[in-house]
């Protein structure tokens, strides 16, 4: 499973970056706006300068021949960009016209299994299941990335399923034993998935006993 990183902070990027395991960023617009980050453009160019890798975008308009034109802008960006379009019926109309154009698309905001086959057969290169917000609803979100994964498998659809709306490390382990291709993690969820109490407190206890012996000696 592959990790992205969800966020639009570029400070939080950076450091993520430095630890060589980031394949990719997605943001949304909820994102953006938490970092004041008025030239959505110059965002977005930077992020994909920084991450090699795959970096979602998403359209800020609902109707699907604005969502078509928007997403060719977007597109233009950078090399590595991916186009977030959100799961509606003119999303999906907007989806297979991109899809056919080349523009690699992340089917967002998608809730059920019927969202994302209708979008891997639209031809996007990507499907978010949220599963932090269908738990939030009462619902399972991970047993709706399996199914997606397992459906996926099963008919051979080349459409990748991102775990996304991760809110704490099981879901991490959960995704991953599901085997959805990729992972967004928030970057305090990421650094949780790092931390165990017992490495602390081995690494400490390896600095005591070295400490202690160079003193005898
Ligand atoms: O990847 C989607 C994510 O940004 C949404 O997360 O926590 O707002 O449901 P959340």
């Amino acid at each position: 499973m592959l990790i992205f990183l969800d966020t639009a902070n570029i400070d939080q990027i950076r450091q993520a970056a430095n630890l060589g395991i980031i394949s990719g960023v997605t943001t949304n617009p909820t994102l953006m706006s938490r970092e004041k980050a008025a030239d959505y453009e110059a965002t977005i160019k930077e992020i994909c300068s920084i991450i090699p890798g795959p970096i979602s975008a998403e359209v800020l308009v609902e109707e699907a021949q604005a969502m078509i034109e928007q997403a060719r802008d977007i597109s233009t960006w950078a090399p590595n960009i991916v186009v977030k379009i959100p799961a509606t019926s003119a999303g999906l109309e907007a989806t297979s016209v991109l899809a056919r154009d080349n523009i690699k698309v992340n089917f967002t905001l998608c809730f059920s299994l019927n969202q994302a086959l209708l979008a891997a057969r639209a031809g996007a290169a990507y499907v978010s299941p949220f599963v932090g917000r269908l738990d939030d609803a009462g619902h399972d979100g991970m047993q709706v990335v399996k199914d997606i994964v397992d459906v996926f498998n099963h008919y051979q659809l080349p459409t990748q399923v991102i775990a996304a709306s991760i809110r704490h490390p099981q879901h991490c382990v959960v995704a991953a034993k599901a085997g959805a291709h990729i992972a967004t993690i928030p970057y305090d969820v990421l650094m949780k998935m790092m931390h165990h109490p017992l490495t602390d407190i081995g690494v400490a206890r390896f600095s005591a006993d070295w400490q202690r012996i160079k003193e005898q000696t």
